[in-house]
């Protein structure tokens, strides 16, 4: 009985000594990894600064001082911590360009670019500053906002339409929630999807998408110019071209006119008066372009947006009626009433028509590029389509070949 306590003792002493040597040999080791990081740091801060050769010819001078990321609710407040890299030979933090240490990361294109419910995302989105001078140097940016079903199959075409311009614009995508592939290959795709919901065609979940791609967009208070587009989308000028059309112009593009008929007043329901009556209903494309004032407008509507919910029901299109109604009534000074997206619905039927790959020439383009004409601040122009819809994928590589000369990009 003795012999056992004494020999338990013994095994108990000789695995506290055991813990002993452990521990002080843990010790040893962390102060020799504690001593040695300096030593470490040196090579690993080099490779911060390696920026490949291509990115930095990409960037216009004077972008850096934007934050081309849009402020998630943690970052929001400290913007700058991100920037900061210290100095460990002089102990020296200096702010080192954003856009230097982003580039190395690996691309992940299943991250949402914010994490917001609706309601939170319409809140945070619906905050004006009161100050209008910004405290960086803003270049105000255009948002390109893609409202797609999944993959963005023309996105070699938009990738080199927006190369060369970082800093001048911003991309959001919308997809159906259930979408899990990648939306685009290239690099001004990844992480810009939002979070999203199913969207039904045609009718008020889509008016709900396009919402939440703008309350997304204005949480970037560097955005300024906010287009609609879907992946049947190309653009028919080069950026130098369309950038400052939009930036410049005095009024938005909302298409709003009065149609007689089933398709037109035929989708009033009077059941919405009287906030909107009759003479008051219109209709236009989705394809928008609005600034910065109507984005903030529609997303914080609540008065005519539960109406449509309610009311502009099944074969009434809401997406087609929502925005050119509520623009009709409470700001038609501000509105051109044209669309900038090219459509053509000349060969009947319900949906326009769909170009295909042997159906691209550049007459065609050329066509949709200088076929009518318009106001643009108050001056006539051939310049009135900015967008063309819609092509097939397989147009894709008709269009990467005609873009340099027709397109110019
Ligand atoms: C903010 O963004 C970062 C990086 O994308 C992410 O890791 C983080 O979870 C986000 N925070 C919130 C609160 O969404
Ligand atoms: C740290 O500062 C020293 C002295 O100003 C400078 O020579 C060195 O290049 C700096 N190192 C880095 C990584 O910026
Ligand atoms: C655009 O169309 C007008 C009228 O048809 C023509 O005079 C002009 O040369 C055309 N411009 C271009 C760039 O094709
Ligand atoms: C953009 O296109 C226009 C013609 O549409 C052309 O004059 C201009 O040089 C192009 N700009 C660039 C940067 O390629």
């Amino acid at each position: 009985m003795k012999k056992d306590i004494r020999q338990m003792h013994l095994k108990t002493l000789a695995l506290y000594f055991l813990i002993l040597v452990c521990g002080i040999g843990l010790g040893a080791t962390l102060i020799f990894c504690l001593y040695s990081i300096p030593l470490n740091s040196k090579p690993k801060q080099l490779f911060t600064f390696q920026i490949p050769p291509t990115t930095l010819e990409e960037q216009p001078p004077g972008l850096y001082a934007i934050n081309s990321q849009v402020p998630n609710q943690t970052e929001s407040t400290t913007p700058t911590t991100n920037n900061m890299v210290s100095n460990t030979t002089t102990g020296i933090i200096k702010e080192e360009p954003k856009q230097i240490t982003e580039t190395p990361r690996p691309a992940i294109s299943s991250a949402f670019l914010h994490g917001m419910r609706d309601e939170q995302l319409f809140w945070r989105a619906s905050m004006v500053p009161r100050i209008n001078k910004t405290p960086f140097k803003k270049i105000p940016k255009v948002a390109f906002m893609f409202l797609v079903r999944g993959r963005l199959p023309l996105s070699p075409l938009w990738a080199r339409f927006f190369r060369g311009y970082k800093g001048f614009y911003s991309i959001y995508v919308h997809t159906q929630p259930y979408f899990v592939g990648e939306v685009a290959p290239e690099p001004m795709f990844q992480g810009r999807r939002i979070p999203s919901e199913v969207v039904t065609w045609g009718e008020i979940s889509m008016v709900e998408a396009e919402r939440r791609l703008l309350a997304s967009a204005l949480l970037d208070f560097s955005n300024e110019r906010f287009v609609l587009l879907s992946e049947a989308c190309i653009p028919l000028y080069n950026f130098s071209i369309i950038y400052p059309y939009l930036i410049n112009s005095k009024k938005t593009f909302v298409e709003c006119y009065d149609k007689e008929g089933p398709v037109g007043r035929g989708r009033y329901d009077h059941k919405m008066e009287p906030e909107v009556t009759l003479e008051q209903w219109r209709k236009g494309s989705q394809w928008f372009e609005v600034d910065r004032h109507l984005a903030l407008e529609i997303i914080c509507d609540k008065k005519y947006f539960p109406l449509f919910r309610d009311y502009c029901k099944p074969a009434c299109y809401s997406d087609e009626h929502y925005i050119p109604t509520f623009l009709n009534i409470e700001f038609p000074e501000v509105n051109s009433d044209r669309t900038l997206t090219y459509v053509d619905w000349s060969k009947g039927g319900p949906h326009p028509y769909k170009f295909g790959k042997w159906e691209v020439t550049d007459s065609l383009l050329k066509q949709m590029q200088n076929g009518t004409e318009c106001l643009y601040n108050g001056e006539p122009t051939r310049v009135c389509f900015l967008f063309a819809r819609k092509f097939v994928p397989s147009s894709l590589i008709r269009l990467l070949e005609l873009a340099p000369e027709v397109m110019h990009f």
